[in-house]
C-alpha cells in the first residue's frame, strides 16, 4: 500500500488548510484560524489504484523556518501555495531556488515532487480579483521545475486534480 506525505507551504491565509479540508472532507472552510501545524489523512484512489495521503498543513504566519526544515526532510511532495488575489503571497514564493535545491538534496526519498498552486481562483470572477497572472506564475514554476495549477478550495476547482497529478508523478518517478 502506497503512502505519500504531501506538505503544504505558503503565506498566511492563502488557503492551505481550506485545500486540505476540501480534499479530505469535501467541505469548504469559511473561517480563518491561523494554523500552527496540522495533518490530514485520506484514503482515496487514483486511476483505480488506492492511495493513502497524509497532508501536512504548515504554519503560514510567523517565522516558520524550523517547521519548514522539517517538511523539507519528510515530504514526498511539497506544494507551494499562494492566492491569485494576493500579490504579497506570490512574492513570498520568489527566490526559493536555494530552498528547493536543499529540499531535493536533503530528502531521504528518491526525489520529491513539487507543485506551485495559485488558490482562490473563484475570486478572479470579480473585477480586480486577480493580482497574479497565470503566465508569470507558470514561468516561476518552469524555473523551479514544478507543476503549476490554479485551484479553488471554495468551488473545488482542480482540488482533486492537483492531488491526482502529485500522486501520478510520485508513482512514475
Ligand atoms: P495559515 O493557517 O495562516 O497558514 O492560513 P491558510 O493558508 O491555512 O489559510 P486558510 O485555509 O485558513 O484560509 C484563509 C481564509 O481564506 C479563510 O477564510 C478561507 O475560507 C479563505 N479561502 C481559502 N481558500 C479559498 C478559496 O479558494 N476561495 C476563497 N474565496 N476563499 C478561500
Amino acid at each position: 500500500q502506497e503512502t505519500w506525505k504531501v506538505a503544504l507551504f505558503g503565506d498566511g491565509a492563502v488557503g492551505k488548510t481550506a485545500i486540505a479540508v476540501k480534499f479530505t472532507r469535501g467541505t469548504f472552510l469559511e473561517t480563518y484560524d491561523p494554523t500552527i501545524e496540522d495533518s490530514y489523512r485520506i484514503h482515496t484512489s487514483f486511476q483505480g489504484q488506492p492511495a493513502f495521503l497524509e497532508l501536512v498543513d504548515t504554519a503560514g504566519q510567523d517565522d516558520y523556518a524550523t517547521l519548514r526544515d522539517q517538511w523539507l526532510h519528510e515530504g514526498d511532495a511539497y506544494v507551494l501555495v499562494y492566492a491569485v488575489s494576493s500579490r504579497k503571497s506570490f512574492m513570498r514564493l520568489l527566490n526559493m531556488e536555494a530552498t528547493l535545491k536543499r529540499a531535493r538534496q536533503k530528502s531521504s526519498h528518491i526525489y520529491p515532487v513539487s507543485m506551485l498552486i495559485g488558490n482562490k481562483y473563484d475570486l478572479t470572477d470579480q473585477a480586480g480579483g486577480r493580482a497574479v497572472g497565470a503566465q508569470e506564475a507558470y514561468e516561476l514554476a518552469q524555473r523551479y521545475g514544478c507543476f503549476y495549477m490554479e485551484t479553488s478550495a471554495k468551488s473545488g476547482y482542480n482540488i482533486t486534480k492537483m492531488f491526482e497529478t502529485i500522486v501520478l508523478a510520485l508513482r512514475n518517478r
